[in-house]
């Protein structure tokens, strides 16, 4: 019934949706023929290869080959999920949303929620008119005057100044009727514990609102104008608020990253500020936290490269080499950006100009190179016991490295540096290789063409247990759940059975499943599904997950008795048994 509903919905959405008119709402158009071309918006190019096809309802970009219908036009260009663009468009059109009657618990939730960004929306702005309209805010602008901030760069991040008094705030946000609750929660105030009035948190400060990429204001940092301590203030961690995961800038810089290809990622507000000043704006900051993953994660939806540029002195190269091994694992591309002479970005820009730090930006050296060098000048590599400690940390990055030409030359490059013998370098990485694929890889891969197939079956079961979660219950008797290998998918299934006999929203999805699959299941959730062939597809979906489960079964057990084999234990016997009743089980394999 609910999915019913919401198939009409979208249906309704994409039929009252005039593709063309809505790109070219952000991207000019010429017609040829029976397509319309423009210079694409998700890359960087000077001559148009991006075409809309109205009548067939989709668009495609021949360089970057971005494509597809309306909402993934939206998703892409608004940097949301391709259900919250549905939703974004039909409220554009005034279709409304069919909604389940929320829980009181929820309902609340949300107000508060809203409360929340609405005080702080209102906090931005008193900040900012403090800072541009009254005498109160004359430090607050000779400050930022003497840091060489324009009054357009004070306009584009709406920075403001929070005046040297204890109570300006709070006094006049509970005169306009905010509750002291809610003051309190948004950590703009703090209680006196003896009257039990409030005071400001920031006092004599220059504020930076912090937003997240919805650009809904979630927090502030403030800066003292002095030599006071702590130098930089921020909001305490609220329901809004989490440093792990919020990066300064992203509201602004979303698109950038995506044109440029790569996101540069800073330490501080200033530096973001001044980067972003000097026409570099695909920038962001974290919140003086480390780099984590859920930060990596975020970016890499805009870009697959990476780019960090932290201060060059010893804490900021340590800092540096924590986020490398945070994006490492991810598989993105990164390459970091070195500012000599132990300044910070913000620092460096303003002594050299814009130009000299867009050199630095082009001159970004490669993860491995950078590496290299760090190592190089941490170790002493004089003695032997130094060289093979330098060479053993070079070796997960060496690992790293798909290409073998480019793996090759880093290997060679590496033996010059430490004055080593190439064929010790090549054999340790070989060997270390080696030794971490049997820690990691605790199952045997399927061949890659089965994976996709797999894939494929995860896919077709999750779209049914999405409209019957029952199904799960038979899919588990038949083939455990772990046969899926896909580990977005299994997400989802685990996520499916603990909402077992519970309506599915894509509302109150997002807290619990990640990026990934939050924006599956959506997608699961509003595809058109074949309810014809539904009874086959189920079946031969779960034949492929059974027997990839079984060969898997199959190559564990060949392994473990060539194992024992080796090493003469007679075990071996009954694994090959084992592996013989497999295969028979493969062979005859019929649901
Ligand atoms: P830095 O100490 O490197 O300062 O802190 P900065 O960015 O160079 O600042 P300016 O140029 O002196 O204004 C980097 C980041 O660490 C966090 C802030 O997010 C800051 O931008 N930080 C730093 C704090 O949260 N609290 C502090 O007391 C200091
Ligand atoms: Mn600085």
């Amino acid at each position: 019934m609910r999915n019913e509903r919401l198939n009409e919905f979208v249906k309704q959405v994409s039929e009252r949706t005039d593709l063309l008119q809505l790109v070219q709402g952000y991207v000019p158009l010429k017609r040829k023929g029976n397509r319309y071309w423009g210079c694409c918006p998700f890359h960087q190019e000077n001559t148009p290869s991006f075409s809309v096809v109205p009548e067939k309802g989709f668009f495609y970009c021949f360089g970057c080959h971005a494509g597809g219908n309306a909402f993934k036009f939206i998703s892409l260009i608004e940097n949301v999920s391709y259900f919250e663009a549905i939703k974004m468009q039909a409220e554009k059109l005034g279709i409304e949303l069919p909604r389940r009657e929320q829980t009181p618990a929820e309902i609340a939730h949300e107000q508060e929620r809203a409360d929340l960004r609405k005080v702080n929306e209102m906090a931005r702005d008193f900040f900012y008119n403090c800072l541009t309209m009254t005498q109160l805010g004359t430090p607050g602008m000779a400050y930022f005057k003497a840091r060489g901030i324009s009054d357009k760069t004070i306009e584009e991040f709406h920075l403001g100044f929070a005046p040297a008094s204890w109570d300006k705030l709070s006094m006049a946000f509970q005169k306009r009727g905010v509750k002291k609750e809610l003051l309190l929660a948004s950590g703009l105030s703090a209680e006196r514990k003896m009257e039990g009035s409030l005071y400001d948190r920031f006092r004599g400060r220059v504020m930076i609102p912090i937003a997240d990429e919805r650009d809904r204001i979630v927090g502030f940092g403030g800066r003292v104008i002095d030599d006071a301590t702590p130098k930089y203030l921020n909001s305490p961690e609220t329901i809004l608020f989490n440093k792990r995961k919020l990066l300064f800038g992203l509201n602004r810089s979303h698109r950038a990253i995506q044109q440029a290809g790569y996101a540069i990622v800073v330490e501080g507000y200033m530096d973001a500020i001044s980067v972003f000043g000097a026409g570099i704006e695909n920038v962001v900051a974290t919140l003086g936290t480390a780099f984590t993953v859920e930060h990596c994660k975020k970016l890499l939806r805009y870009a697959s490269e990476i780019c960090f540029c932290y201060d060059s002195d010893e804490a900021g190269q340590s800092a540096t080499i924590r986020a490398l091994s945070i994006v490492c694992v991810t598989g993105a591309r990164v390459r970091v950006i070195v500012v000599p002479d132990g300044k910070d970005p913000d620092e460096y820009i303003r002594k050299h100009g814009a130009g000299a730090f867009r050199a630095l930006v082009s001159k970004a050296l490669p993860l491995v190179e950078y590496r290299l060098r760090y190592v190089l000048a941490h170790t002493d590599y004089d003695t032997l016991d130094g060289k093979v400690q330098a060479l053993h940390q070079m070796l997960p990055v060496l690992t790293g490295i798909r290409e073998t030409a480019m793996r090759n030359e880093y290997e060679k490059k590496i033996a010059r540096s430490l004055m080593l013998d190439e064929g010790i370098v090549h054999d340790e990485l070989r060997r270390y290789t080696h030794g971490n694929l049997n820690k990691t890889v605790s199952l045997p891969k399927v061949p890659r063409a089965q994976d996709n197939a797999v894939q494929q079956a995860g896919r077709t079961i999750l779209q049914m247990a999405v409209r019957d979660p029952s199904i799960l219950d038979h899919v588990q008797a038949v083939v455990p759940l772990s046969a899926i290998t896909d580990t977005t998918q299994q997400e989802i299934f685990h996520f499916l059975q603990n909402h077992k006999g519970k309506e599915l929203f894509l509302d109150n999805m997002d807290d619990t499943l990640s990026e990934a699959a939050t924006s599956e299941l959506s997608r699961a959730m509003v595809e058109e599904f074949d309810e014809q062939n539904h009874e086959s597809a189920y079946t031969d979906a779960l034949q492929v997950l059974c027997k990839s489960y079984l060969q898997m079964l199959y190559i564990e057990h060949s392994r473990k008795a060539e194992e024992y084999l080796r090493v003469g234990n007679p075990a071996y016997r009954e694994e090959l048994s084992e592996v013989k009743r497999i295969k028979h089980e493969i062979d005859t394999l019929q649901l």
